[in-house]
């Protein structure tokens, strides 16, 4: 299919957009360009710290953008309805092969989820509750492997799929969603809220 092949092209295209950026962000961090260059070898250190969390931020950013690009497309193509048959079969293909291209596990995940398969783990809940009180994002350590988060708030033109059924979402495209998701948990957001978070786990190094 043409808008595969167009789908990782502009992948590749933002992911050099997206590492031009964070490499100017740190010209004036020496230390930074060293780190980067060498293999991931102590994670935990305050200096791979700050590096997976420029790599997460990145990701998160190429990952935002892709998302919402195909979405945009998809809601022109033939609105709300084709937005969401979109989404439920290419959400997690595109998350994976953006993880795929930084040899990490992209993926979303949220308290309220509309997918069952992006529900928090006990682990994740602990940064939830974080963001919750308001943090933006956050490193931690699992078993070896670093799990960037970064949370997902609601904007307004997520309100016809995440608002509230009825006024915000027409009935139709929620039945629709409830046909794809019967366990459906993403509505009734307001904009402003906490919808979810990012979540980048890189492999540990050992
Ligand atoms: C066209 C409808 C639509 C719009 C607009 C939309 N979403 Fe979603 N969203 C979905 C669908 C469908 C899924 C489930 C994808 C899957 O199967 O993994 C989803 C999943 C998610 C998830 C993953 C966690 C979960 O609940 O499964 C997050 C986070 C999310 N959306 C946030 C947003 C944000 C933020 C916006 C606005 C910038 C937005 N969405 C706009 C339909 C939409």
């Amino acid at each position: 299919m043409n808008y595969r092949l167009f789908a990782v092209v502009s992948l590749f295209a933002l992911s050099v957009l997206a590492c031009a950026e964070a490499g100017s962000e740190s010209e004036n961090k020496k230390t930074e360009k060293q780190v980067s260059e060498e293999a991931p070898s102590q994670v935990g250190t305050e200096l791979d710290e700050e590096k997976y969390i420029k790599l997460g931020d990145s990701i998160t950013k190429v990952a935002f953008q892709t998302l919402s690009g195909e979405l945009k497309q998809a809601m022109q193509r033939g609105g709300v309805a084709e937005a969401v048959t979109y989404c439920n079969v290419n959400a997690y293909p595109l998350t994976d092969s953006i993880g795929e291209m930084y040899s990490a596990n992209l993926m979303r995940v949220a308290e309220k989820y509309r997918n069952p398969d992006n529900a928090l783990t006990n682990f994740d809940a602990e940064a939830f509750e974080q963001m919750k009180a308001g943090k933006q994002k956050m490193l931690k350590l699992h078993e070896g492997d670093a799990v960037f988060y970064k949370r997902i708030d609601l904007a307004p033109q997520c309100l016809s799929c995440h608002g509230e059924p009825g006024k915000d979402i027409a009935d139709n495209d929620y039945a629709l969603i409830k046909e794809n998701y019967p366990y459906d948990k993403a509505v009734n957001f307001k904009p402003g809220e906490l919808r979810g978070m990012w979540k980048i786990t890189f492999p540990d190094p050992s």
